[in-house]
């Protein structure tokens, strides 16, 4: 990541220069939907991110200079308001600020810059790196890095649910905050235990292609959840012992289908299959199964497209494409709605594969996809 002009851009503004803190975006390989039902993920931290350049300012005003943002890039909040800020992309520094200040953190005024190379609505979790980015800054300048970094993670979730209106799972910033060069993480949302899976899968890349629909989570997300909500609760009323989907199986679930509504019992039921896959994935990788990997990563997009229903005929169209060139696996990544799909991909069709689905997406819907090959990189951190 360049850092010149988001040195000079601060300068010009701030009239000093500050400190340097990065956070990755994520790609997630399996176990989608999974983090708030407390299953296991699969996540690793990318190469792009968020990039602060951050310098306290003694006062109780925060200044903030958004780079990317087109339309009121600068603006400035009171630590003392009780209302959040108006614009969207300044409610996630507020709310980190907040949630530190619940933790016992003397947050102090600051000034600012921020940018980033990880594309904003593409399921890359670029809001989960902006609120780790600033938690990692902000509790070492404010804290000398006393909250823990699982801790860093809720307070970035906290801020989704609170100050966001995305009631997210942990997944996003656990991986932000987490991220090892090389490693995927496997997480289980449950216990909050984590291991690292050296992932370096000879013959294969794993590449994204961006469907440049652009997905906002919200509502939709939000309504995934209460589905998954419902099914708990009333598998709990009769068996007991069922806090999340983890606790519960097929059994119960046919058990209490009459008391849920078709879409309720189907996205609870993709739960479960994809709780099941995850454990085979694990397995796989083990065993350097790459096939049973991608067969895998193929069932989780028609789970997520038709039982879920968190993809759109965009991303559809993506995973058919990449079937028909011989793709090994292929599915919608994060929340779904838009973004990017994920791709095992055989090295010795690479090119092809990716000349192919540019050519095929652009003919049918009119838009040049991105594509990106994935590099695995570090988690949050501060720059030199
Ligand atoms: C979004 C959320 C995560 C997770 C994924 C779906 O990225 O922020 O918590 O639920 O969707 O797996």
């Amino acid at each position: 990541m360049d850092t010149t002009t988001l040195r000079n851009r601060f300068r010009r503004q701030f009239g000093t220069s500050g400190d340097l803190y990065f956070s990755p975006g994520r790609i997630n390989l399996i176990g989608e939907h999974t983090d708030y039902n407390g299953g296991f993920v699969f996540p690793g931290a990318v190469d792009k991110g968020i990039t602060v350049e951050i310098f306290r300012n003694g006062t109780r005003q925060v200044k903030l200079l958004a780079i990317d943002v087109e339309d009121t890039p600068y603006l400035e909040f009171s630590l003392d308001d009780a209302q959040k800020p108006e614009r969207h992309w300044a409610c996630y520094i507020y709310g980190v600020c907040k949630e530190l200040e619940k933790r016992g953190v003397n947050v102090g005024g600051f000034n600012a810059a921020f940018t980033g190379d990880v594309p904003k609505g593409a399921g890359m979790s670029s809001s989960a790196a902006l609120e780790s980015a600033f938690a990692f800054a902000l509790n070492t300048m404010f804290a000398d890095g006393r909250v823990d970094k699982f801790e860093l993670a809720k307070i970035g979730q906290a801020t989704e649910h609170n100050y966001c209106g995305v009631k997210c799972g942990i997944m996003d910033q656990f991986a932000s905050l987490f991220g090892r060069k090389g490693c995927l993480i496997r997480l289980d949302c449950r216990s909050l235990e984590y291991e690292y899976f050296p992932f370096d899968p000879q013959g294969y890349k794993l590449v994204l292609v961006n469907s440049m629909v652009k997905h906002s989570l919200g509502n939709e997300y939000n309504e995934r959840r209460e589905s998954c909500e419902k099914a708990v609760v009333l598998m709990d009323r009769q068996f007991g012992s069922v806090e999340t989907l983890r606790d519960a199986n097929y059994e119960m679930l046919e058990a209490v289908k009459d008391g849920l509504t078709d879409d309720d019992y189907r996205r609870a039921r993709y739960i479960l299959d994809e709780k099941e896959r995850v454990l085979a994935v694990c397995e796989a990788l083990q065993e350097g199964d790459y096939e049973l990997v991608g067969r895998k990563m193929y069932e989780t997009h028609w789970g997520l497209s038709r039982d879920f229903t968190v993809s759109c005929p965009e991303l559809d169209f993506l995973v058919e494409t990449a079937q028909k060139c011989g793709v090994t696996g292929s599915r919608v990544m994060g929340g779904g709605f838009g973004g990017c799909t994920i791709n095992l991909v055989r090295d010795t069709i690479c090119d092809k594969f990716t000349s192919k689905i540019r050519r095929e997406y652009t003919k049918k819907y009119g838009i040049i996809p991105e594509i990106y090959q994935v590099v695995i990189g570090e988690g949050s951190r501060r720059l030199q």
